[in-house]
């Protein structure tokens, strides 16, 4: 969340790091079972028929693998991907360009699609239903109107917002996929895997601790990793036992259930600001500084997922796990009605 200002050249080997790390094929795809088998099904169902793979949005809090799932449909489909987002396609000129340039069964990645302009979404409806680019040329009374046809591609669609889709978007993906959060077995696969790469000197008893504070997210899990390996590398060893795991986490502020400091600020909020809840985002967002979109997208979804939050139609409220955690006394008053 709060990322701390590095280097131009320490970014430069954290995307190199972060591009060796990602799985590169399905069977290297560690959690997530539903979604694999589902996919392979998917991807030799249409290999088999010599066709381009139809088109596929996956959606789920950030850092679970969507972007991987993305690059690993190109590369079993053997094909080029070519990666967008839909902040950056402005114009419909700026898609037109792009689908125009599009060759038979490639990938074009589409992340953060709910943030797609409603004029570009025109364009990829007939584009993903029916392969065509209607495009107007020429100005005024001269204008008209004409069609290209376009090769067969696939759009693979990324959105931490599913409810942000327009409905005709949604409906014209073939095949819709949650990605969910990891349990505590498969993030330790992650760690153990992420350290034999880097080269990381780790013991079981360390990945277990890393993995348990991931906060059920590979991408939290891996940062955590990276950080620990630092701890170990300058007050111990190098060795990342469970001691030296722990010790370094404590010292980075992640609690024994992989709650930041960002997650605790959100949870005392409700708590002692607002007597429990219910409390809206916005009124939230606005108490620990925070964009309502990162407490929705990023903190929101895994406090849920532990049961320490639920959202009601009046808004957040804490639950007796989340006082727990805090050490705080649950004494909540009945809610008096509003009307
Ligand atoms: N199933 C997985 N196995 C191993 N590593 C994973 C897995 N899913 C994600 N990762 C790693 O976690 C990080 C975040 O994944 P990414 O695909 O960028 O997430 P998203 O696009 O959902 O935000 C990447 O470094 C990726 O290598
Ligand atoms: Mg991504």
């Amino acid at each position: 969340m709060r990322e701390r200002i590095i280097s131009p050249q320490k970014q430069a080997d954290e995307i190199k790091l972060d591009q060796a790390l990602r799985p590169q094929r399905l069977a290297d795809l560690i959690g997530q079972e539903r979604v694999r088998e589902n996919l392979s099904i998917l991807i030799e169902a249409a290999q088999g028929r010599g066709e381009a793979l139809d088109h596929v949005l996956f959606y789920g809090p950030p850092g679970l693998g969507k972007t991987t799932l993305a690059h690993i449909i190109a590369r079993e489909m053997e094909t080029p991907l070519r990666a967008t987002a839909g902040p950056a396609i402005e114009r419909a000129g700026d898609l037109a360009a792009i689908l125009s340039n599009l060759r038979e069964k490639e990938v074009l990645f589409i992340d953060e699609v709910h943030r797609l302009g409603r004029m570009v979404e025109e364009i990829l409806y007939p584009a993903m239903e029916d392969f065509v680019l209607d495009l107007i040329v020429g100005k005024g009374p001269s204008a008209r109107s004409i069609r290209l046809k376009l090769p067969r591609f696939t759009v693979v669609g990324a959105t931490t917002r599913l409810a942000l889709l327009t409905a005709p978007l949604r409906a014209r993906f073939g095949a819709i996929f949650r990605v969910d959060f990891y349990d505590q077995e498969a993030l330790e696969l992650i760690v153990k895997r992420a350290a034999r790469v880097l080269q990381i000197d780790i013991e079981d008893e360390g990945a277990a601790e890393i993995a348990r504070r991931g906060r059920g997210t590979p991408r939290v899990s891996l940062r955590l990793l990276k950080r620990v390996r630092d701890y170990a590398q300058v007050r111990a060893d190098g060795c990342i036992t469970a001691g030296v795991a722990q010790e370094a986490l404590l010292l980075l502020e992640v609690d024994e259930l992989g709650l930041d400091e960002m997650d605790r600020q959100v949870l005392r909020m409700i708590v002692e600001k607002f007597g429990g809840g219910p409390v809206g985002l916005d009124t939230i967002a606005a108490a620990v500084s925070e964009e309502p979109d990162t407490i929705m997208d990023v903190v929101e979804p895994y406090l849920l997922q532990i049961g320490f939050l639920e959202r009601t139609p009046r808004g957040r409220v804490a639950t007796p796990h989340a006082y727990a955690h805090l050490q705080i006394p649950y004494e909540r008053a009945e809610q008096p009605a509003l009307f």
